[in-house]
């Protein structure tokens, strides 16, 4: 048979709540068209975020019933840690309430004034928490990533050569860390390569740099290199995600994305010294180093989505699913960043909209429309969430996990297409309140005539 179905059947629905195009147009100018002002209720099919939406197992959720809510040594900490040391082999493993959290303690022990911090394409809450620790953050993205249209199969990967020249000009003294973003969300949901991954393991260990994964999606990332690495055809999901974390020192990881949990995330680290300096932060702003911010169910949930993630049907069915959004807006005529992303597809606003410059924001332009059109939320990923360092303006559909089914997905279809039919008469934003950072979250907007 040929065609993929969801590999799960549903037992608990949510229903959806319809809205007219009267009502969207007054919610869109009450929330200054920004649509993370706009209240979920209000939204038909939300593809904002993959981020704390998936839907959890069964499985899950009776793990969710063995809970163990102890402050301290909590069995549901310790089945948790087994899952992850399986999975990645790290010797300290630090529990957060989510991946910024671990973001925020790693680099407030590794960072400072003069430090640099080297990243395929960093994420914003990444970026964020390494500037608001007075380093720099620096993405060195493969030159195959400019060309939204370009059909590489790991676009994801880190600039090898841009990083040894980094490293050369600024010393490896000033690097406390490389790290390596798996999947690529900035940069359009690609993949990196096992190869790009100890290329750059390499050049990092010849500096004495430790390497750390973002690793959110890195069971997408393993799917996209057992696909496309040809050294890795006849591996498991598993067995590739293995590896990848064995080339590095540690990671940070949202379990909001690759876990299904709906909150949570780890810091993990061989650094004997950094794991107490982490560990003592950890108590002063999250919880004690058993629970990092989390109840005893939440592990629970992380532990068991951790193994879920891996099943190779799910993972065929994720990246066809993703694929099968990108593959009809884009024979459609729509420019979709190439090829398909693992989590989402993004649409390259910049060239669908030539009319609208940078600074009136093409993708939140589009999503804007987008929502009056047909009630779907989705977020902007260019110059209005990354300022000047915008590589490019794009506009992204992310999938939550196991939510939507396929007929959601052409409800989106045909939404955007007819979006498209009438594209030319999409106008620009501009700002007319904006916070000092991390700026899309709560901007507010005027529509230009
Ligand atoms: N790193 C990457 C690559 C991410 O995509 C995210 C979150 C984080 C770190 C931070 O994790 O949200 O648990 O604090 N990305 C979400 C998104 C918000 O919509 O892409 P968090």
């Amino acid at each position: 048979m040929k065609t993929i179905i969801e590999p799960f059947r549903i037992k608990s629905v949510e229903p959806l709540h319809y809205t007219s195009r009267e009502e969207r147009e007054r919610l869109l100018e009450q929330a200054g068209y920004n649509l993370f002002l706009i209240d979920a209720k209000d939204i038909l099919i939300d593809l904002l975020t993959d981020s704390g939406t998936s839907a959890m197992s069964t499985a899950q959720w009776a793990a969710m019933m063995r809970g163990d809510e102890s402050y301290a040594g909590s069995e549901s900490f310790y089945r948790l840690k087994r899952a992850v040391q399986d999975l990645t082999g790290f010797r300290h493993v630090i529990p957060t309430h989510q991946g910024r959290a671990a973001e925020r303690i790693l680099f407030h022990v590794t960072c400072g004034e003069g430090k640099v911090v080297p990243n395929n394409t960093h994420f914003d809450t990444t970026r964020a928490n390494v500037e608001s620790n007075g380093a720099r953050a620096v993405d060195l993205p493969c030159p195959a990533s400019a060309d939204t249209q370009a059909l590489f199969p790991c676009k994801g990967n880190m600039d090898v050569a841009a990083l040894e020249r980094l490293i050369e000009s600024e010393g490896a003294e000033r690097i406390p860390l490389v790290m390596i973003t798996v999947t690529d969300n900035s940069g359009g949901g690609q993949p990196v390569s096992l190869e790009n991954i100890e290329a750059v393991r390499k050049v990092a260990s010849r500096h004495g740099i430790p390497l750390y994964l973002d690793a959110c999606r890195f069971a997408e990332n393993a799917w996209f290199i057992g696909q496309r690495e040809a050294a890795y055809a006849g591996w498991t999901p598993k067995q590739i995600a293995q590896k990848m974390f064995r080339l590095a020192d540690g990671c940070t990881f949202s379990a909001k994305k690759d876990a299904f949990a709906n909150i949570g995330g780890f810091l993990c680290t061989n650094d004997d010294r950094l794991a107490e300096l982490e560990k003592d932060l950890l108590i002063l702003t999250e919880g004690f180093p058993t629970y990092g911010g989390l109840a005893g169910r939440d592990l629970e949930a992380i532990a068991v989505g951790l193994e879920e993630v891996l099943d190779p049907d799910y993972l065929r069915y994720r990246i066809a699913s993703t694929d099968y959004l990108g593959r009809h807006i884009a024979e459609a005529g729509v420019p979709i960043v190439e090829p398909p992303g693992g989590h989402a597809i993004y649409i390259d606003a910049g060239r669908m909209l030539p009319h609208i410059p940078s600074g009136r924001f093409p993708g939140q332009a589009l999503a804007v429309e987008l929502y009056r059109h047909a009630g779907i939320r989705s977020v902007e990923i260019g110059s209005l969430m990354f300022g000047e360092k915008a590589q490019h303006e794009l506009l992204r559909l992310a999938i939550p996990r196991r939510v939507y089914t396929q007929s959601h997905i052409d409800y989106v279809v045909e939404a955007i297409l007819e979006v498209n039919a009438r594209k030319d008469a999409i106008r620009g934003l501009e700002i007319v309140s904006e916070p000092p950072f991390l700026r899309h979250f709560s901007a507010r907007f005027k529509t230009l005539a």
